[in-house]
């Protein structure tokens, strides 16, 4: 006779009070964590053997319990972040989140529905979150929208809407290959983004003919008018021009009137990348409005709520003028996915039919869970305080002589390097990589790098709720110290 299997030990705990203590002590420590973010430094590089215990590990075949991994995470993982929730992290451009929001990742953890659509409470969630962010922005009563990983994500599902909508023919079915090549336009100062999205949906790198800047880093809408009327007499179809709200390396924001007058003469859909720009319709300043200024005339709308919403990674969203547009787009519905009479799919609202994912998670709950208990217009007025900041750090770095502001400041990104007599432009920019460099590895602060014109950058990017005005003295302060050091030394 064979002995009956013995049922595998469960995945839940096995003793709930012993697990609910260990749960009660990862709250407190992580609240704990945050409380004392400012006490820690910006960056800590993760040590040789922090990497090695982590990489040279075998796949545990057995584990070690719920305390063992939790003290691993204490020790391996937890003091070596990138740190974008420390109050001198400026890098790239990076959110901070909130401890609420944290929580809210948490409690829709625990709950775990499946966000592809189905007749739940969190899909109305999403659904308001939607219509909260489609009123922010001065969208129609009519805009849909969903919620999604990042910008990059956004972004690109904007342009398969924009490619369906107005290539001319049915992409859908017939792909690129179904008419002549495509063709979207955009500043040259355009987010990464849009060249990969142009590879990634077929349309080659060449589908984005890129024009050159102004001055200020808008773009110039004279040349693009140029450039597609010469596209058009070569055969090509234009069919999407993207505008930045925002540009990730200097803050500029593109003229949405000029851009949609455009778009409207020529048959194209304007899809706005407002990565971080966007939010900037939650704040009643003149420079965050003049930013916005005609969003609401664009097609569609792409924009992060992780980076300028101050919530945890990750979540965008999508906004469109109309639900067709998305459902045109991506809708595919299989048997298996079927709308029934009632019960759990009666199809009301299903958001795989607005994207591309089917499991999705409850990304809506921190975003909803934040509005209702903070309100738009709090993070409106951190938004405000963070332009105001980058006018401050501007104003530090204009009335020192040994630093430079390298392009002007709209929003809330500010562009500057160290100068030291007698070197020449190669060498200004190896020193102000390794001031950089230094900066960051010292734990002071976490500015990241571009290049303006040619120009070596340390840019700060100010999408963050806990920075003081302290915060860009120190900067300041440091900059000039190790630039001197490194200068002489
Ligand atoms: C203007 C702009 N567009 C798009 C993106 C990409 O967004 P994400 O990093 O959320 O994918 C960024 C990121 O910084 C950005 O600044």
């Amino acid at each position: 006779m064979t002995a009956t299997p013995q049922p595998p030990a469960p995945l839940d705990p096995t003793d709930w009070d012993e697990y609910r203590a260990l749960a009660h002590r990862m709250l407190d420590e992580s609240l704990d964590y945050l409380r004392d973010v400012r006490t820690r430094p910006t960056w800590t590089p993760t040590p040789a053997d922090v990497k090695s215990a982590i990489h040279d590990e075998p796949l545990p075949r057995s584990g070690r319990g719920d305390a063992a991994a939790y003290d691993d995470f204490l020790r391996l993982v937890r003091p070596y972040p990138n740190g974008n929730i420390h109050p001198r992290f400026w890098g790239w451009v990076m959110g901070t989140g909130t401890p609420q929001s944290a929580m809210a990742d948490f409690l829709s953890s625990v709950i775990n529905p499946q966000m592809g659509g189905l007749e739940h409470a969190p899909v109305y969630v999403e659904q308001q979150v939607i219509k909260w962010f489609a009123e922010l922005m001065r969208f129609p009563a009519t805009a849909s929208g969903i919620l999604i990983s990042g910008g990059t994500m956004a972004n690109v599902l904007g342009l398969a809407v924009a490619r369906r909508q107005r290539a001319g023919w049915d992409v859908r079915k017939l792909g690129v290959a179904g008419g002549p090549p495509l063709r979207v336009y955009a500043s040259g100062e355009v987010h990464s983004w849009l060249a990969k999205a142009c590879d990634f949906l077929g349309m080659g790198t060449d589908g984005f003919h890129r024009i050159p800047p102004r001055a200020d880093f808008t773009a110039d809408v004279d040349a693009m008018a140029a450039a597609i009327a010469a596209d058009r007499d070569a055969g090509m179809q234009p069919f999407c021009i993207v505008a930045t709200v925002g540009t990730v390396q200097t803050g500029a924001s593109d003229d949405l009137h000029a851009l949609a007058d455009l778009a409207a003469r020529e048959g194209l859909w304007l899809h706005v990348d407002g990565a971080f720009g966007a939010m900037a319709s939650l704040a009643d300043v003149a420079e965050a409005k003049a930013a916005v200024r005609g969003l609401e005339r664009a097609d569609s709308v792409a924009f992060d709520l992780h980076k300028w919403g101050y919530m945890p990674f990750d979540v965008a969203m999508l906004l469109t003028r109309e639900d067709r547009h998305l459902t045109e787009t991506f809708a595919n519905r299989a048997p298996y996915l079927m709308a029934l009479p009632g019960g759990l799919a009666p199809g009301s609202i299903y958001f795989n039919d607005r994207g591309i994912e089917l499991t999705r998670a409850f990304r809506a709950l921190k975003v909803w869970m934040t509005l209702r208990a903070q309100g738009s217009d709090l993070l409106g007025a951190h938004i405000a305080r963070n332009i105001r900041q980058a006018q401050y750090l501007a104003s530090l770095i204009e009335r020192e002589p040994e630093l430079e502001l390298l392009a002007p400041v709209p929003l809330n990104l500010v562009n500057y390097r160290f100068v030291a007599p007698g070197l020449d432009s190669d060498a200004l920019n190896a020193l102000n990589k390794r001031i950089l460099v230094r900066l960051q590895e010292d734990g002071i602060a976490v500015p990241s790098a571009t290049v303006i014109r040619g120009t070596f950058s340390i840019r700060v990017a100010i999408t963050n709720h806990r920075s003081l005005a302290e915060d860009f003295d120190l900067l300041v302060r440091e900059t000039v110290r190790i630039g001197r050091l490194l200068s002489t030394g």
